[in-house]
């Protein structure tokens, strides 16, 4: 078998700090009149969660996060410890061009050293050029609906693409899917625009800057690999013919839309697995024995049928993200194994898995809920910012060990 890559994954606004981009201007709009309270009564059929200390601001502002910016060698030197050989991370956009068409050299210095970084360790970087947030300027023309957005994209791929030729793993858009349901159709994310139309707009925004990106990076360095990273759900259909109508359409419409559409300028497909989804008349009757600190299902039986249903596209796999929160870490040395349990079933039946990155290395500011779930390998106080390594990193460097 080729080298098979073990890691985990972050993502630049999650971990870094000190950020200034769309969200952080948000966040603070969010922290003051979007806290659970009003999140749920905005959103009562989404909001299904409990939020310990619902009430405290700081919890939604990202701020410093997990001062991954300053510590990243630290950081990296915990994943060495525990065996990966591969790490996906992404790059701020607002720190790269934090003024339209100008780029900040020093920025590009400083990814430059955390490539290296990674490098000297023996751990390969993956790199991915948007996870979510715009510089301020990009969201005042419009952001991803903005009608140049796919150039900006382009400008900016350019500009990685030759800044970092070391790079051989390529990826250009984190859950297109997701981003667009939540900051373009339920609109409890920025810019909080919603409705089906609006979900298609940012869709097709960000197929057509995949293409793009995909071009100008393979044009740059051809022998790179270039990605996208995708949120697929396993959508159940067990009982009679009308649900297995609604999986046929569901899977085409949330699996496998954005592939479809960028099939010819793809080399490999991220997978991020999170859910299952069972349909009886309707979405959403799971069984729920088991949940994250999210209330989300524990079904690692899901991603061995996702990894299946991807087989047609015939393109090396990665599992991008994966991973729950779990800040008493009871579930996640199971919930680890079990999941590569399955992938190591899909993969004996075919499927082309090259890699497998945990969410996450580090806890991390999660989005609109903030700092409380708990995703990391490694725990980190956020009063000190000391880092501790939780014992399912250490049964997660055990099965890294055996490497099947
Ligand atoms: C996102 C991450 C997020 C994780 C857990 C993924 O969909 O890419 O940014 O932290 O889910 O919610």
């Amino acid at each position: 078998m080729d080298k098979f890559f073990w890691g985990a994954s972050t993502s630049a606004h999650q971990v870094e700090g000190g950020h200034h981009n769309d969200w952080t201007e948000w966040e603070k709009k969010n922290a003051e009149c979007l806290s659970y309270e009003a999140q749920k009564k905005q959103f009562p059929w989404y909001i299904t969660q409990t939020f310990p200390n619902p009430h405290h601001t700081e919890n939604y502002i990202s701020s410093r996060a997990a001062d991954h910016y300053n510590r990243f060698k630290e950081d990296f030197d915990i994943a060495k410890s525990l065996g990966h050989n591969a790490h996906s991370f992404s790059i701020e956009w607002s720190r790269i061009e934090p003024e339209e068409g100008k780029f900040d050299e020093k920025e590009i210095v400083h990814y430059r050293k955390v490539i290296s970084a990674l490098r000297a360790r023996d751990i390969e970087p993956f790199v991915t050029l948007w996870h979510w947030t715009l510089p301020v300027w990009l969201r005042d023309k419009g952001g991803v609906l903005a009608g140049d957005f796919p150039k900006y994209f382009e400008r900016y791929a350019k500009k990685l693409a030759e800044s970092f030729p070391e790079v051989r793993f390529w990826m250009t858009i984190n859950e297109p899917e997701i981003f667009s349901r939540h900051a373009y159709f339920i609109g409890n994310w920025p810019p909080q625009k919603t409705g089906i139309i609006n979900f298609y707009r940012c869709q097709a925004k960000l197929i057509h800057a995949h293409r793009k990106a995909y071009r100008i990076l393979k044009s740059t360095n051809p022998s790179a690999q270039v990605g996208v990273r995708i949120d697929p759900l396993y959508f159940e259909a067990p009982s009679w013919p009308t649900s297995w109508i609604l999986k046929f359409f569901a899977d085409r419409v949330w699996n496998f839309h954005f592939v479809r559409h960028v099939r010819k300028s793809l080399d490999f497909i991220g997978i991020n697995y999170y859910f299952h989804n069972r349909i009886t008349w309707w979405f959403g009757k799971n069984k729920n024995k088991s949940t994250t600190d999210m209330g989300w299902e524990i079904y690692p039986e899901g991603i061995y049928h996702v990894l299946k249903s991807f087989k047609k596209f015939n393109l090396p796999i990665y599992i991008t993200e994966n991973g729950l929160a779990d800040a008493q870490d009871k579930n996640r040395g199971e919930f680890i194994k079990n999941h590569i349990k399955w992938i190591k079933k899909a993969m004996s039946e075919g499927a082309l898995v090259r890699g497998y990155f945990h969410w996450s290395l580090l806890d991390n500011f999660e989005w609109d809920k903030g700092f409380w779930p708990r995703f990391g390998l490694v725990e980190v106080d956020y009063k000190t910012m000391e880092r501790r390594v939780r014992q399912s990193a250490k049964e997660y460097s055990k099965i890294i060990k055996e490497n099947f």
